[in-house]
């Protein structure tokens, strides 16, 4: 596809965005290899409108990219003591209705485990770019894959970041031998927290949404796990384009660690809000398909990461979602929720159908869930 740009200058350049975005996706480097050959300038499939990046949709700049405003912090020490635990449920309820974010503390997982698989997933995306791109887009369905931008070619835009995905729970256990070695034995330790943080918090929002502790979990919500090790490399431009997107995450719930970097935000009544690093937390967000299932009363809150002149910036996501394997599991809003005040916003679907209605989207900044709300909604 060629594209007519006016510089500004009264001269035409033809800009041939096809043949740009094939060659990034054959030299399998990543962004990473964009860097690695020196430029100053970011390719033209990175620069995003300007609007996009000042985009304040209320209008208001004054809370924009703010720090003034604190992610809810929940701290789950003494989660197995009853008031405690009401407690924690009740906290986990607001944050999750409200923000759909929340940042863990007392979570069991030790300090040294989450600076290792940072750490780790640095080394991954650090070694030799031959043995990486043996791991390009390697079947998105596999065990393993290295790539950037998976939507390179359905999104308008592509993002400054690398991805190397493991999925660890899907939902046979990964063998460890697919796992790179620059990471394996920790990923593999962290997988196994991973796994226990996510049970116990499958049980806190069964409780929060009134249901019994084991309600979600016998829906096999969290029956799977994917750990995404991002990598944004530093940015000689980072005003012109994104680390990721405005997206909202297609999973049940997502745990983030993050390192000290900082540019995730998320957006709270129309202002982006930042989500600073805090040493020894992890970031919780609702995803699509808990929203769906809760009717909409948890809500998966759309969030981006800016582009940052140092880095890189590391962050492993991991997403606890149902299998994508299973045609025969309806996910709709749960019925014990429902009243004739509150009846059904969205139709049932199962997970296949629509992590293809979200892929086949790409990360565009609209909802994937809006194509599964009932006409009455719409
Ligand atoms: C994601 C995501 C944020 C980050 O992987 O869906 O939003 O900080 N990541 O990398
Ligand atoms: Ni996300």
């Amino acid at each position: 596809m060629e594209m007519t740009t006016d510089t500004g200058a009264g001269e035409h350049i033809i800009y041939d965005r096809y043949k740009e975005l094939k060659a990034f996706e054959e030299s399998k480097a990543g962004v990473k290899g964009v860097v690695d050959a020196g430029i100053r300038k970011i390719p033209r499939m990175f620069v995003r409108p300007q609007d996009e990046l000042t985009e304040d949709l209320a209008g208001h700049t004054e809370h924009s990219g703010s720090s003034i405003f604190e992610t809810p912090k929940i701290d789950l020490q003494g989660v197995d003591q009853i008031d405690r635990r009401e407690e924690i449920i009740h906290e986990i309820r607001c944050a999750s209705e409200t923000f759909g974010f929340f940042q863990l503390v007392n979570h069991g997982v030790p300090v040294s485990v989450m600076s290792e698989i940072i750490n780790g997933v640095k080394r991954f995306h650090e070694q030799d770019t031959d043995i990486k791109k043996l791991l390009h887009l390697n079947g998105l369905v596999g065990g393993v894959n290295f790539g950037s931008n998976f939507d390179l070619y359905v999104s308008k835009y592509a993002n400054w970041r690398d991805t190397l995905k493991c999925n660890l729970l899907s939902p046979e256990p990964l063998d460890p031998q697919e796992i790179p070695a620059t990471c394996r034995d920790i990923a593999v330790e962290y997988g196994k927290h991973m796994m226990k943080l996510s049970h116990t918090l499958t049980e806190l929002l069964s409780e929060a949404l009134g249901l019994q502790k084991d309600h979600l979990r016998k829906m096999d919500c969290n029956e799977c796990l994917s750990m995404n090790g991002h990598y944004y490399p530093a940015c000689p431009e980072p005003e012109l384009t994104l680390g990721t997107s405005k997206h909202s995450d297609p999973t049940f719930f997502t745990i983030l660690l993050q390192d000290y970097i900082g540019g995730l935000q998320f957006l709270h009544q129309n202002h982006w809000f930042n989500v600073k690093p805090i040493p020894g937390t992890f970031v919780v967000n609702i995803g699509d398909i808990l929203q769906l299932i809760s009717n909409g009363k948890l809500k998966s809150v759309e969030h981006r990461v800016l582009a940052n002149r140092v880095g890189p910036r590391i962050s492993v996501a991991c997403f606890v979602r149902p299998s994508i394997n299973s045609s025969a599991k309806l996910y709709g809003p749960i019925e014990e929720l429902l009243s004739e005040d509150n009846p059904p916003i969205y139709r049932a679907t199962t997970f296949k159908e629509y992590t293809s209605h979200s892929r086949s989207k790409g990360m565009n900044g609209v909802s994937a869930l809006n194509y599964f709300k009932l006409c009455s909604f719409a």
